[in-house]
């Protein structure tokens, strides 16, 4: 069981960041992704649907035998994880992103903290409706960024289109102690938002804060594992030269992207 991989979920492959994150803490340990291609972009669907995709996701991963599933899209784990950890809480720990950043926000000394997402991460409320179990003071604008998705992955994430983007959207959001990147892609325009608040600000992403809480989880449950055995598998539910292309822009390194049809009965 120590040996068993991580099941690490997306609907597509900006997830890697997470994964990514997850493989630098814990190098020990092996990775299944899924990145579902196919119907990206989550951030515009329905939550229904997003729910039917991430439950099939989930069925596949444990035909897999993961030992913990990690939904590493901010969207899904939005909309689909308290459903997923109620049908499945009997088989396997599911974690999402937002719960690992909010706690650790939640301690620190802002007023006020800016959320930029998808528009179906935003429309769900669920930020804001977490942060005030963690804390009743601290207040949280949330702003819809659709347009940033698109430009990132056509690789425009160090370019002065993301600058200009960002300025428009940025501008709205007043007074804020922090920012908050509620979406898998934003790490690779973190630098480009740290220079348009002239490094005033903290802005912080979900990556390093979920890679923190595998790492306790997996302790406490003593399912660390202790050597690297398995070989890490990056799946999609779609395989195209462009998909396999932004892989490595996500994950930082060139990684073995391979196609498997998990939809056959959504
Ligand atoms: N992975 C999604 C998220 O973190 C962004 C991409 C999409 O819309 O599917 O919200």
């Amino acid at each position: 069981m120590k040996a068993s991989p991580i099941g690490v979920f997306d609907s597509g492959l900006g997830g890697l960041t997470v994964a990514k994150a997850i493989l630098d803490l814990l190098p020990n340990e092996s990775i299944i992704y899924f990145g579902d291609t196919l119907h990206l972009p989550y951030g515009e669907k329905s939550a229904k649907h997003i729910r039917d995709y991430s439950e099939a996701i989930v069925s596949y991963l444990l035909s897999q035998q993961v030992k913990l599933i990690v939904i590493a899209c901010n969207t899904a784990s939005a909309v689909s994880a308290g459903y997923l950890r109620e049908k499945y809480h009997s088989q396997i720990e599911i974690r999402g992103v937002i719960r690992p950043l909010l706690s650790r926000v939640a301690t620190k000394n802002y007023q006020q903290v800016g959320l930029i997402g998808t528009q179906t991460t935003i429309d769900s409320n669920i930020y804001p409706t977490i942060l005030a179990e963690y804390n009743t003071h601290m207040q949280m604008q949330c702003l819809a960024t659709p347009l940033l998705v698109p430009i990132i992955e056509e690789g425009f994430a160090e370019s002065q289109i993301i600058d200009e983007v960002l300025k428009q959207y940025l501008s709205n959001l007043k007074n804020i102690d922090a920012l908050l990147l509620a979406c898998t892609h934003y790490p690779l325009i973190k630098k480009s938002i740290e220079k348009y608040y002239n490094g005033q600000l903290d802005v912080l992403d979900n990556a390093a804060f979920m890679a923190e809480d595998v790492k306790s989880y997996l302790e406490k449950q003593n399912l660390l594992s202790t050597k690297k055995s398995l070989t890490d598998k990056f799946l999609v539910s779609d395989y195209t030269n462009t998909f396999a292309k932004s892989a490595s822009m996500f994950m930082g390194k060139t990684i073995n992207v391979e196609e498997r049809n998990i939809f056959a009965s959504v």
